[in-house]
């Protein structure tokens, strides 16, 4: 928030004349302002539609109000809410124009608030946007005290904290509104009295639930590890030198945070696992963000979802934001039938872009597609990402790599299988038909109660039909892109790529 009041009182002394503040926080927001206010020795006006002006002024209707700022002489802020509602009135619209143009020369300032953003296009010029952060950990570090203290002093919860729990639970808490922060916290350690390491879990499971509900993003603590990715060596190659990418000492050397990888490859080949083994090997924070449901109208403006998405990723960085399949969501915006929604796409994808090239919080961001047809071409220019990786069919020895992992995963040993007369069998096949394969193999030997054999094995794998074979059109179109533009994501020597 400090720094958001910096950046405000700023553009108010620049004397920019319409600020539109976006955030569903009013409160927070509110003595935020007040105090900018008194900082910058000016009144504060708030306005709302249901009860006009808080103070003297008059001004019922949005109209009035604008009247009333137009005309009014004081040094002050004018905070007006939700305003959104009424910019189809055309003379509600002239009237911000003239507003504008006023305020310019003036010592006031109009501050519009709502969780949506609206501006009519004649207005573009004369409103600037921001969007309001969530809390950081210093804010959220003080509202955890505002509750805890008092209660620890009258001892009526139990406090058993090692050094760092309140660090870890300020972390723990980072996304969410400070309302939302302040119930979770309130549920976790009210509730059983006792407040310590065993509350950490529970927040993040409501912080999860609470992202869910956003529609938009999901979050995941640790999953996969890249030990069960099998192959994709030169990808592997290029995290491991990063291991140490988003610590301190990395700074410290001058290397700037990593931007984001883009994987593109064919169907089940291990793009979205490798993702989810990326931010285990980075401990960071997963954000998926479903790509779809931004552009979905039902869930709300598109523009302002994408906003909503990134606003939170943010307030956990360090994090990875991952967009899954992000050439269905953003597909459209390459020229053809770009416009056929309005230009709703192109211009939350332009949004995107913009973010993804001008952002200075450390959010690591992981794309992947499986297919380039339908991908905006600026997409995949240099520089927007550190690096395009193509994700190819396994090969042998990879297909090998696959067939133990998965066979541990299901309490097998796989030195009792011959996994390399697999890997040669199973020619064309992705990672996840090889998976596949082996749970198919694993229901022959089930129902006759006795244990899996290599034969269970081998009549799943020819009973597969890859996609591979039924795809190959399309396999070998984008291999042939990835040739010059994209890096393989493996190793793979002088051996032809499989499926041909
Ligand atoms: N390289 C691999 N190593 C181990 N398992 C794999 C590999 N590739 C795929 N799998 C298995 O197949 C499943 C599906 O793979 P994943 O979702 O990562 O594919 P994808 O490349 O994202 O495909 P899509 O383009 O369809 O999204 C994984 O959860 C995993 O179990
Ligand atoms: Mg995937």
């Amino acid at each position: 928030m400090d720094e958001l009041l910096r950046e405000l009182a700023l553009l108010i002394r620049a004397r920019y004349p319409i600020l539109y503040l976006v955030t569903w926080e009013e409160g927070r927001l509110d003595r935020a302002l007040r105090k900018l206010a008194a900082d910058l020795g000016k009144q504060i006006y708030r306005w709302r539609s249901s009860r006009g002006f808080d103070g003297p002024l008059k001004g019922d209707s949005p109209g009035a109000a604008l009247s009333e700022v137009i005309r009014s002489s004081e040094r002050a802020l004018f905070v007006l809410s939700d305003l959104h509602p009424f910019l189809d009135d055309p003379i509600l619209v002239r009237l911000l124009r003239d507003a504008a143009e006023a305020l310019k020369t003036s010592y006031k300032t109009l501050l519009l608030v709502s969780p949506v953003l609206r501006i009519p296009p004649e207005l573009e010029k004369d409103v600037t946007v921001i969007d309001v952060p969530l809390p950081g950990p210093e804010e959220l570090r003080r509202l955890l005290r505002e509750m805890v203290d008092p209660l620890a002093r009258k001892r009526a919860i139990e406090v058993d904290g090692g050094g760092d729990l309140e660090e870890r639970v300020v972390k723990a808490a980072l996304g969410l509104t400070e309302s939302e922060a302040a119930s979770v916290f309130a549920k976790v350690i009210v509730e059983d009295g006792v407040f310590n390491l065993d509350d950490i879990p529970r927040i993040l499971d409501e912080k999860r639930q609470i992202i869910r509900k956003t529609g938009l993003l999901e979050y995941y603590e640790h999953t996969e590890d890249l030990e069960s990715v099998g192959g994709l060596d030169a990808l592997k190659a290029w995290l491991a030198s990063r291991a140490e990418a988003f610590s301190e000492k990395a700074r410290d050397f001058g290397l700037p945070e990593p931007k984001g990888l883009l994987l593109l490859g064919v169907q089940g080949c291990g793009k979205s696992l490798s993702a989810k083994a990326i931010a285990s090997l980075w401990r960071l924070p997963l954000l998926r963000l479903d790509v779809g449901a931004v552009m979905n109208a039902y869930v709300g403006s598109s523009e302002e979802n994408m906003r909503r998405a990134i606003r939170i990723a943010e307030s956990l960085a360090p994090c990875i934001l991952w967009l899954d399949e992000i050439e269905k969501g953003f597909s459209g915006t390459g020229g053809r039938g770009g416009d056929a929604d309005g230009g709703t796409t192109r211009r939350v994808f332009a949004t995107f872009l913009t973010w993804l090239q001008e952002k200075t919080k450390p959010v690591f961001v992981i794309a992947t597609a499986n297919s380039i047809e339908d991908l905006p071409p600026e997409m995949l220019r240099k520089g927007r990402f550190d690096e395009i990786f193509f994700v190819d069919l396994p090969s042998e020895p990879e297909r090998r790599q696959i067939f133990d992992i998965h066979l541990r995963r299901r309490n097998r040993d796989p030195g009792s299988y011959d996994t390399a007369a697999l890997a040669a069998a199973g020619e064309g096949m992705s990672g996840a038909e090889i998976e596949a394969a082996v749970v198919e193999g694993l229901w022959k030997a089930f129902p006759e109660n006795r244990e899996l054999t290599q034969a269970d094995l081998e009549t799943a794998i020819r009973e597969t039909v890859p996609l591979s074979r039924t795809m190959a059109e399309a396999i070998e179109g984008l291999r042939d892109w990835a040739r010059h533009r994209a890096r393989p994501a493996s190793r793979r020597g002088s051996e032809a790529p499989p499926g041909r």
